[in-house]
């Protein structure tokens, strides 16, 4: 089992708190496209004919793809990959550009799964991230991509914004649960490098909330999630029975996977590939078939903290036997030493040789990570 993931690094708006690597301007959209067909047959032996049970656009914002220019894509996808019979086929998309027309002509390609960037149903926050849709359009996307027989949507919100309260955040999220879509990614807001927030935040424009207020949201969310009958399977990831991310779902579970486009990454189990992080020097080297990635060989010790930071945040954890089998011994034998600590504060806990997070150890989960990494 593997999967294709597909980075589309357009934006018609730059969000406030994003770092991920994107370009405003469209001027080199057919030429990127045209590249992603020729790194897609380039690669084709990458995943060594592996069934691809998982393909995921990703972005920027793939929604800025028409149902023509996403199916010149799949030409490409299944002409040269074996791709299973009932794939997962995700698309991130912004509310602003799911219309009824452009949803219809969605249906048309075999896309059947949406990840809807909602974020917050206040327009004031919206605003003040720099959104292009207000909440209405949220609403509309999700209701319209329901009616043109989307049953597999997910939706983003992000909590711990500047002066976000508890109360607000419960807001957000019933009106998250009133949707009926069967996936929630919900993200505590970070400030990344590069971005408004964080200058903002140096100037004291905005202050980051307590983070006691923190911790506050992050229990309601859980709370929440349970009343409703969804599942915590991964820190920020929350989906009913049968409809966990399977794409998302394979990198925590060491699957093989092809990354296509300008800064995607690609792992055989062997080796990390990294693609260059610049729009037209990608274009360019692809379509020289020169060096458009880096390589990394992973050594037992990268593989092994690969293996602790893909697992600990997930409901299945991270299996003992699985380090001492598949990694080595002496690994096996750290993370037992370094576990037993963070057992004993109440941070981890052991059961069939599998370590899992606490409640409490959910929320220092960075923390935790480091301390049982192998430097
Ligand atoms: C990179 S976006 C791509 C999808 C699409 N362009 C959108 O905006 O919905 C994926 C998600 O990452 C989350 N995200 C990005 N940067 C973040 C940050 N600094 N803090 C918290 N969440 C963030 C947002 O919830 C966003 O929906
Ligand atoms: S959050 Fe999405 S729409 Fe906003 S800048 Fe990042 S990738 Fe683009």
């Amino acid at each position: 089992m593997s999967g294709i993931y597909i980075h589309i690094p357009f934006c018609a708006k730059k969000c406030f708190y994003c770092d991920f690597f994107m370009s405003l301007s469209l001027k080199y959209k057919d030429d990127y496209l045209k590249a992603l067909k020729q790194e897609l047959k380039l690669r084709k032996n990458y995943l060594q004919n592996q069934s691809v049970e998982t393909i995921y656009f990703g972005g920027g914002t793939p929604s800025l793809l028409n149902e023509k220019e996403l199916n010149a894509l799949f030409e490409e996808i299944y002409k040269d990959f074996n791709v299973s019979e009932n794939p997962e086929i995700t698309l991130e998309a912004n509310p602003d550009d799911l219309s009824t027309e452009y949803l219809k002509n969605l249906r048309k390609t075999p896309v059947n799964r949406l990840s809807i960037g909602i974020q917050s149903f206040f327009d004031d926050d919206l605003k003040m991230m720099n959104r292009r849709h207000s909440a209405k359009e949220s609403l509309f996307a999700v209701k319209e991509a329901q009616n043109v027989g989307f049953e597999n949507i997910s939706g983003d919100l992000i909590y711990g914004l500047p002066e976000m309260t508890t109360k607000k955040w419960e807001y957000n999220l019933q009106e998250f649960f009133k949707l009926k879509i069967p996936h929630l990614s919900a993200y505590h807001l970070t400030y990344e490098p590069n971005t408004v927030f964080l200058k903002y935040l140096k100037t004291k424009r905005i202050y980051e909330i307590p983070e006691t207020e923190s911790l506050k949201q992050f229990e309601l969310l859980k709370q929440l999630a349970k009343a409703h009958n969804f599942i915590h399977y991964e820190t920020s990831n929350f989906a009913k029975d049968g409809f966990f991310s399977k794409h998302n779902t394979g990198y925590w579970q060491q699957k093989h996977y092809l990354g296509i486009g300008a800064s995607a990454h690609s792992y055989d189990g062997n080796s990390r590939q990294f693609n260059i992080k610049n729009l037209k020097e990608y274009i360019t080297r692809v379509g020289e078939t020169g060096a458009y990635f880096e390589k990394e060989i992973l050594s037992d010790a990268d593989t092994y903290n690969d293996y602790i930071i893909t697992t600990l945040r997930t409901v299945w954890g991270t299996d003992v036997s699985y380090v001492s089998e598949k990694i080595g011994n002496r690994f096996a034998e750290f993370l037992t030493n370094k576990a037993k600590t963070q057992i004993h504060n109440g941070n981890l806990v052991l059961k069939d040789n599998v370590l899992y997070l606490s409640e409490k150890g959910k929320f220092i989960e960075n923390t935790i990570l480091e301390n049982l990494f192998y430097l």
